[in-house]
């Protein structure tokens, strides 16, 4: 018998993976990592055990649609749960590369579920979207309104959380746990640990903050002719630390209920893209420079989390306010001008799609 309970975290050197690595840790989990690093960078894992101040069990450079080198991870280490964040996850980019989202999203989440069988590991926690409700009628939208994903992105999520259902009917003792997680952004509030993407970011926050420090010279705002009060897309930001914290208390709730539960994990507040430029503003002290363009293709207008069923489960919900991610976010993005790595160290950038 080993001393803590043991969790493989699949993307953990990501943004929202690196934050719940670091709850993990902080929570006396023993925490082992596989990630690609083809959206994240190798030197968050250094970050996570500083901030953590504690040691990974391990960590992995492997591709999940490789089966046979995941397995090797599972045979390394007796694991008694799994963290599934590792996806693609821009919008914008889906619905460019459809194809390399179905395979990545879809193909990894598989393979996963096979391995995990394979070892009989019966307990999952995989980190979904609130996109997959696509153009809600009805705001804040709750768990039983109808999957209507507007974009591959969120269409993998969805059929993600499909598949999974499907296995936990068919696998005796096997239960899964989704959130729908609302727009995570902002950061540890250490400086250490942050939101790094690679090339140009795909979302909004991140490009903000680039803008603030001038490594970008303004923000496209995606629309301005929504049915919203101001015009630009609105959304339901979640604190990344009260995300991670969502991920920690599913790992400790996820065998309550045998089969496959779905959770919103957002705030239940929204704000526009304009206020969100306001607000960081604010966090700054700087100017941020942004120009109106077309809608994105797959953009919906209004998404705000009606989070009630996980605080009635739970007895908690994300606390933290728009000011608090922003103030994070830019103390992290100050430290870090550049993200964790100097571009020579940074992995090439993707291949364009032919
Ligand atoms: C937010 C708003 C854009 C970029 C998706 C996933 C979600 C999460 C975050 C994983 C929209 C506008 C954006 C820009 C802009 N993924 N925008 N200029 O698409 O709501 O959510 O990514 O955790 O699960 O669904 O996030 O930040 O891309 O866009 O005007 O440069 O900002 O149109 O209204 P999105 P986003």
């Amino acid at each position: 018998m080993h001393g803590n309970p043991l969790v493989l975290v699949t993307g953990g050197a990501g943004f929202i993976g690196s934050h719940t690595c670091v709850e993990l840790l902080a929570h006396d989990w023993d925490v082992v990592v596989v990630d690609d690093h083809s959206n994240s960078s190798p030197r968050a894992l250094e970050r996570i055990e500083a901030v953590a101040r504690r040691k990974l069990r391990g960590a992995y450079a492997v591709d999940l649609l490789d089966r046979p080198a995941l397995s090797a991870v599972f045979d390394a280490h007796p694991v008694d749960a799994v963290v599934h964040f590792a996806a693609r996850k821009a919008v914008g980019e889906s619905v460019r590369m459809p194809a390399e989202y179905y395979d990545t999203n879809i193909g990894a989440t598989t393979a996963l579920l096979r391995v995990m069988g394979e070892h009989d590991v019966r307990r999952l926690v995989f980190s979904s979207s609130c996109s997959v409700y696509g153009d809600a009628a009805r705001q804040p939208v709750d768990e039983r309104a109808p999957a209507r994903p507007t974009n591959p992105y969120a269409q993998s999520k969805h059929l993600c959380e499909t598949v999974i259902a499907d296995v936990a009917r068919r696998r005796p003792g096997f239960s899964a746990l989704s959130l729908r997680c609302f727009n995570p952004i902002g950061a540890h509030p250490g400086g250490l640990l942050g939101e790094d993407p690679r090339g140009e970011p795909g979302n909004l926050l991140p490009y903000i903050a680039q803008v603030a420090v001038r490594r970008r010279d303004h923000v496209p705002v995606f629309g301005d002719d929504y049915a919203t009060p101001d015009g630009t897309g609105v959304r339901d930001y979640t604190h990344v630390l009260d995300v991670a914290e969502a991920h920690r208390l599913a790992l400790r709730h996820v065998a309550d209920r045998p089969g496959a539960t779905v959770y919103n994990i957002g705030t239940g507040r929204g704000t526009s893209v304009l206020d969100l430029i306001a607000a960081f503003g604010d966090a700054s002290g700087r100017e941020i420079p942004y120009r109106i363009e077309g809608r994105r293709p797959g953009d919906v207008a209004t998404l705000v989390a009606d989070a009630h069923a996980v605080r009635n489960a739970w007895g908690r919900h994300a606390t933290r306010g728009i000011a608090d991610m922003c103030r994070d976010a830019w103390t992290f993005q100050q430290r870090n001008p550049r993200g964790y790595a100097d571009p020579t160290t940074r992995p090439p950038e993707p291949r364009q799609p032919a």
